[in-house]
């Protein structure tokens, strides 16, 4: 096991830089996750630290040295990619042992680190099989075996659950977090599934356009996103945002037609400033009588277990995730209730959280 440091990193593919300074702490036995929109540079960062691209600046150490100049395979880490592909004409096992082959390994060591990760993936019983024989999911999963026999300090996963159905998806997830509880390998991994990263990691990196946006807990960054960009991408249904101004009394904010937001204790901004409300769907309830926010509903989705409207506060976008059942139609007003302690507040300007 080790840690891995990334220290001001930058890519750069001629003039066009496409990670511009990057700092990652990923502690000794850690899962991070790196998550974001598509070309933010996730993938890119990850073979720097694989040793696939050249690091054009800044510097990645693995448990304290230096790696920028060290060749891939001296690097003791294991990468397993979206695309795995396994050897057809190989057995799993085979296809298993087969970096401990080329490593010299002996007869027995070999088969004693394929029968253990074999164990801890639950493929003991295929082990004689080929490839074709098994489901996706168990593909995937001798992928994993193939970075499990290696025994490195560090894997690196670039979405690897990518290519399976959505059910097997979710249960690769728990196997995955499952098996880093038993063996504890420092871990960095990427995906732009927030859900993936929120039930996975230890630790959230969220990158947009080649840089970090923030780095904490899972809920930390629901609870408290820096900007209205992890705000919007972190969580799911997407945050609710809604423009106005700081009201005199700095309890709430007024929109444009005077509809009240109300504000948490922590927000802190003077009156009149334009700001970027937040509030998620899921922290709205039914409001009692004519209080709280009120929505023209637009559409109603019942799903048996909650109620999904859509429809508009003051004219700007909204919705919510309601528990309870509506018995109303569209076009009619729903008026929502909502702790203010559950409310976002950025910078109109900005975007940057204000308390
Ligand atoms: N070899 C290359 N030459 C030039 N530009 C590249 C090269 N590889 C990647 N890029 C650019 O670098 C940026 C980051 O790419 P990267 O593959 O790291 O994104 P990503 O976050 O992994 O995206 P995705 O979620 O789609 O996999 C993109 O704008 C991409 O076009
Ligand atoms: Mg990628």
């Amino acid at each position: 096991m080790a840690s891995v440091e990334i220290q001001n990193v930058r890519k750069a593919y001629g003039d066009v830089e496409t990670i511009k300074g990057v700092w990652v702490d990923v502690p000794d036995g850690a899962f991070v996750v790196l998550v974001g929109p598509s070309g933010c540079g996730k993938s890119t960062l990850l073979r720097m630290i694989a040793g696939l691209e050249d690091i054009s600046g800044g510097t990645i150490r693995i448990d304290g040295r230096v790696i920028n100049e060290v060749e891939p395979k001296n690097r003791d880490i294991a990468m397993v990619f979206q695309n795995y592909a396994l050897y057809p004409h190989m057995t799993i096992a085979e296809n298993m042992g087969f970096s401990l082959r080329l490593a010299k390994k002996s007869k027995e060591e070999i088969a004693e680190r394929v029968n253990d990760a074999a164990r801890i993936l639950g493929l003991t019983d295929y082990l004689k099989r080929y490839p074709k024989q098994l489901s996706g999911g168990q593909r995937q999963r001798v992928a994993m075996g193939r970075a499990i026999v290696r025994n490195p300090k560090v894997f690196l996963f670039d979405e690897p659950l990518s290519n399976l159905d959505a059910k097997l998806r979710v249960q690769m997830r728990a196997e995955l977090k499952d098996i880093h509880a038993r063996i504890k390998t420092t871990t960095v991994y990427v995906t732009h599934d927030q859900i993936e990263a929120m039930t996975m990691a230890d630790r959230i990196v969220v990158m947009r356009d080649g840089i970090v946006e923030q780095v904490g807990a899972p809920l930390e960054l629901y609870d408290k996103p820096v900007n209205t960009f992890v705000a919007s991408f972190i969580g799911s249904p997407s945050m609710n945002f809604l423009s106005g101004k700081v009201a005199e009394d700095r309890k709430s904010v007024l929109t444009e037609n005077g509809v009240r937001l109300p504000l948490g204790p922590e927000a802190s901004a003077s009156p009149g400033t334009a700001v970027t409300y937040g509030i998620r769907p899921e922290h709205l309830a039914i409001a009692a009588g004519n209080e709280g926010i009120p929505i023209t509903v637009t559409n109603i989705e019942p799903t048996g277990s909650e109620t999904f409207v859509q429809g508009t506060v003051d004219g700007q976008k909204f919705s919510a995730q309601l528990r309870e059942r509506l018995f109303i139609k569209t076009g009619e007003v729903l008026n929502l209730a909502l702790a203010p302690t559950n409310s976002h507040v950025f910078d109109a300007a900005t975007g940057m959280r204000l308390g």
